[in-house]
């Protein structure tokens, strides 16, 4: 592959690296010292933790999905990525396009460090279709200064289909921090898709911070060169830190449709989510109201507007990113999961980072949440199945679910709880689910609950994930915990395995709960309540790696439970890269 600056770039880069805090925050370590570690030749990238049906490289680290779109038929996927290691550093655009947003095909580095506006890094941001079908990506660059600006990049060739070449014009940077602007040159990044306002004005936002309070500066343009910041950032909030990736989209009051970014009026709300590295890093949202002649956005007070609030998934996912699938009419996000096994195993094993299984997002129907699902398309890599249906599961039982291959599987399960009332009392100083699901993990009985499915699990189950419930007799409604417990996940010390957990705001009426997961060998991503919770977790098992795996359902409570139905299938690998 031809990079012609690039090699120059990386030496800037690196001396910039040595002399100056890079403006990252806590989500991806930077590791200096190993900025320019090449992969190993002999890459053990073929080890049976290497995930085989989500979304990576062939080697190298990865971060941030970037600019994803659907443009005449294809699918883009852009993302940050080192191509001289398994660290982060040296980051440039990597560009893969697909037809179905499952088998993809990996394509040249669409931008990379070439121009004093960029020479030291190409980071996150975003694509936007122009009126006449032209699309744009607006992405921070790490200028000569070493500050974050906002560039703008289009096709080459608009008639090449794969949109291969992007050319920067030299009109670049369209922001930049100043001093009479006030901005913090190392909190100035990752541009959203832009949208046009009644007024024939495009605007964009621009993840932001000043001292503690996280903010999405606002900026308006009429022709996508001149940009002019407005006075108020769109929204911002205190205590919450640096906003990096921020994401601001309509969703429909009535319906799973999609809407266009620049979709405005009645039955509409807005979701505004930003990436979040204080406390538990995340992906936190609020639904709220967008009034667009005031350019302001205004959450509703139904969730909290900081890391305690609403977060698209309550374990590894990071720096997510929608895009406006005109296709198929919804709207599609991607997110980034990284590697919790160390960055000496990272550089042993060649690579870093996957992108999660895209998710369908739609507004709940009681307007105060998100829902979530797996692009149907995923359903085509589905080969055995196995179901069961109408099984009891009483207190101890474990019930192996055999036939597929259960390290790289999609299962689908329905829970019936037969006697809410026997449920145990809620205490209403639980606020925080994932300390609740530490305390209550997988071992400790309860009388709803723990029930689930162990999944990755050893012979002797002496390494498992377990994905489970438990429910509470709340005030006025039983209370629903969902919990993705590592504690157990692999012998290797050096992982991480924290436990994370959710609170599911499902109706229980008819005593249903549903849980999907897709396993891929070291990924497990969990969808609880029909996509109100979700929950992904990276497991790295030893002794229930590949075929070694199996899948259980079980229950630890002292009620019964009963699977109404359990449908599993064992996964194909897709063309990836
Ligand atoms: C989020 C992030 C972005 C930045 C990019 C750099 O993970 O820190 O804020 O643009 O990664 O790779």
């Amino acid at each position: 592959m031809e990079i012609p600056n690039l090699v120059f770039s990386v030496w800037v880069f690196s001396i910039y690296l040595c002399q100056c805090r890079n403006g990252v925050e806590g989500s991806h370590e930077v590791y200096r010292n190993l900025q320019s570690v090449e992969t190993p030749q002999i890459s053990i990238a073929s080890t049976e933790n290497r995930t085989g049906y989500h979304f990576q490289a062939p080697k190298n680290w990865i971060n941030d999905p970037n600019g994803p779109m659907y443009y005449n038929g294809i699918y883009h996927l852009f993302y940050q990525y080192n191509p001289y290691g398994a660290t982060w550093g040296n980051i440039v655009w990597a560009h893969s396009v697909s037809t179905d947003l499952i088998n993809w095909t990996p394509l040249d580095l669409a931008i990379y460090p070439s121009k004093p506006f960029d020479i030291n890094g190409c980071w996150s941001g975003s694509a936007t279709i122009l009126p006449g079908n032209k699309p744009v990506i607006m992405y921070t660059g790490i200028d000569k200064q070493n500050q974050q600006v906002q560039n703008v990049a289009f096709p080459k060739n608009l008639s090449d289909p794969h949109l291969e070449e992007w050319i920067k014009p030299d009109y670049n940077p369209l922001m930049a921090p100043t001093p009479a602007n006030g901005i913090n040159p190392s909190s100035f990044r990752d541009p959203t898709t832009a949208w046009l306002g009644p007024d024939g004005h495009w605007r964009v936002l621009v993840g932001s911070q000043m001292e503690t309070r996280g903010m999405a500066l606002l900026y308006r343009s009429k022709d996508f060169v001149h940009w002019v910041k407005a006075k108020d950032p769109l929204h911002s909030s205190n205590g919450t830190g640096m906003w990096e990736c921020p994401d601001f989209y309509p969703v429909s009051e009535n319906g799973m449709d999609g809407l266009d970014t620049s979709t405005m009026g009645k039955g509409i709300k807005h979701v505004l989510k930003v990436s979040l590295s204080v406390n538990k890093s995340g992906d936190y949202y609020t639904v709220g109201r967008y009034i667009h002649e005031k350019d302001l956005y205004v959450p509703d007070n139904t969730s909290a507007d900081d890391a305690t609030g609403l977060s698209y998934d309550y374990g590894r996912f990071y720096a997510s990113k929608t895009f406006f699938d005109a296709r198929k009419n919804r709207r599609v996000l991607w997110g980034w999961m990284n590697e919790l096994d160390g960055e000496a195993s990272d550089i042993a094993k060649g690579w870093s980072g996957i992108q999660s299984i895209p998710r369908a997002v739609w507004l709940d129907r009681n307007g105060q949440q998100l829902m979530q699902w797996p692009v149907e398309e995923v359903e085509s890599l589905r080969g055995k199945q196995v179901s069961f249906h109408e099984q009891l599961l009483k207190k101890g039982d474990l019930l192996e679910v055999d036939g597929i291959t259960a390290s790289q599987a999609d299962i689908e399960v329905t829970f019936h709880l037969p006697r809410l009332e026997e449920a145990e009392p809620f205490d209403p100083t639980w606020v925080n689910p994932q300390i609740l699901c530490n305390q209550k993990g997988a071992n400790v009985n309860g009388s709803i609950g723990p029930f689930g499915l162990m999944v990755l699990a050893s012979d002797g189950l002496d390494e498992y994930t377990a994905v489970f419930f438990r429910i509470f007799k709340g005030q006025d409604k039983p209370v629903v915990l969902m919990c993705s417990d590592q504690s157990r996940s692999t012998l290797r010390e050096e992982v991480d395995k924290t436990t994370y957990g959710g609170f599911v705001e499902v109706d229980l009426r008819y005593g249903k709960l549903s849980l999907r997961n897709l396993i891929d060998r070291s990924v497990v991503e969990s969808f609880g309540g029909g996509g109100r919770t979700c929950i992904t977790a990276r497991v790295y098992p030893t002794l229930a790696a590949g075929g070694k795996a199996h899948l259980y359902a079980f229950n630890r409570g002292t009620e019964a439970v009963r699977i109404s139905k359990l449908n599993a299938w064992s996964m194909r690998t897709p063309r990836m890269n």
